[in-house]
């Protein structure tokens, strides 16, 4: 370790917080750019109700950075300077940078999506089903649509896909009719269906699943969910959800640091950090 008393904070806070792998995947990456010196990064656990303490501590102690997880980000923005636009229409700030004193609100989610996505597949005039309606949701939602693509939103509660679809323009579709989905060229799940420890449940039975198809999805504990693994079988291309944390990363990162991390470099401290391939 580094610290000096020149070294800037930048921090992750959530509620809860402790599954959080921030400090040690930006930690490391600090100090194979050799600028260990100069940050640190640390986690914290912020109860909601003490946000607007929180963020005046920001300010007090001139913390450089600060990543916000559940259930922070929308919570967060009453608070700030300034709420960059894209940030604004999504609804939620998933990071704050502090240039002397002065806050502003990003959110780097939603290229955590793109990016990936596009690699595999153009997103322009494509029809995408997006499973979920929450807070990653959200920002998917804006995403895909940014980049062209003609969408549907499906949730278990409808109401909230209403919402959503109404805020970014699209449609609906329910989950009690998933037929429609085998026509589309794209299927992401921003539901937590899947995760550890429900490792065995999937957002989409495997039969509305085609080799024509590319899938993503969100969740990436396990790295390859049941979705996923029954997408393959299908023939389907996918996207895991590791690389969605990947891009989002990078993106978080530059906006601390003003450094961009080598792609492959980030891709081996998230391989060190998370459970191994093929682990459940
Ligand atoms: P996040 O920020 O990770 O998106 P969230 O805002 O709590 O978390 O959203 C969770 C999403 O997963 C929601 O779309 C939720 O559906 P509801 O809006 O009906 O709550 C969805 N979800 C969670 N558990 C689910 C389940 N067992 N079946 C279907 N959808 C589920």
């Amino acid at each position: 370790m580094n610290i000096t008393s020149k070294t800037k904070i930048c921090m992750v806070i959530g509620d809860p917080i402790e599954h959080s792998l921030g400090p040690q995947k930006y930690n490391d990456i600090y100090k194979l750019l050799g600028i260990d010196d100069q940050f640190v990064y640390v986690a914290c656990r912020v109860k909601i109700s003490d946000v607007a303490d929180f963020i005046k501590g920001v300010r007090a102690m001139g913390i450089r950075g600060v990543s916000c997880t559940i259930p922070h980000k929308v919570e967060v923005m009453k608070y700030l300077d300034k709420i960059d636009p894209v940030a604004e229409k999504i609804g939620a700030v998933n990071t704050i940078v502090n240039d002397d004193g002065f806050l502003t609100g990003y959110n780097t989610d939603w290229t955590g999506a793109v990016v990936p996505l596009e690699r595999v597949t153009p997103l322009q005039g494509k029809t995408v089903a997006l499973i979920g309606a929450g807070g990653a949701a959200r920002a998917i939602a804006y995403g895909v649509v940014e980049r062209g693509a003609e969408l549907t939103i499906y949730n278990r509660t409808p109401e909230k896909a209403k919402q959503l679809a109404g805020a970014v323009g699209a449609k609906t579709g329910s989950l009690d009719d998933l037929e429609d989905i085998k026509n589309m060229d794209i299927i992401i799940n921003a539901t937590s269906v899947g995760m550890q420890p429900k490792h065995d449940e999937t957002p989409l039975p495997k039969e509305y699943i085609t080799n024509k198809q590319v899938v993503l999805d969100a969740v990436y504990t396990p790295r390859e969910t049941r979705l996923l693994r029954e997408a393959k079988e299908q023939g389907a291309r996918v996207v895991y959800g590791t690389e969605m944390l990947l891009h989002q990363g990078l993106d978080q990162f530059k906006l601390y640091t003003g450094h961009d991390v080598p792609e492959d470099m980030m891709r081996d401290v998230l391989d060190k950090y998370l459970p191994p391939k093929g682990t459940k």
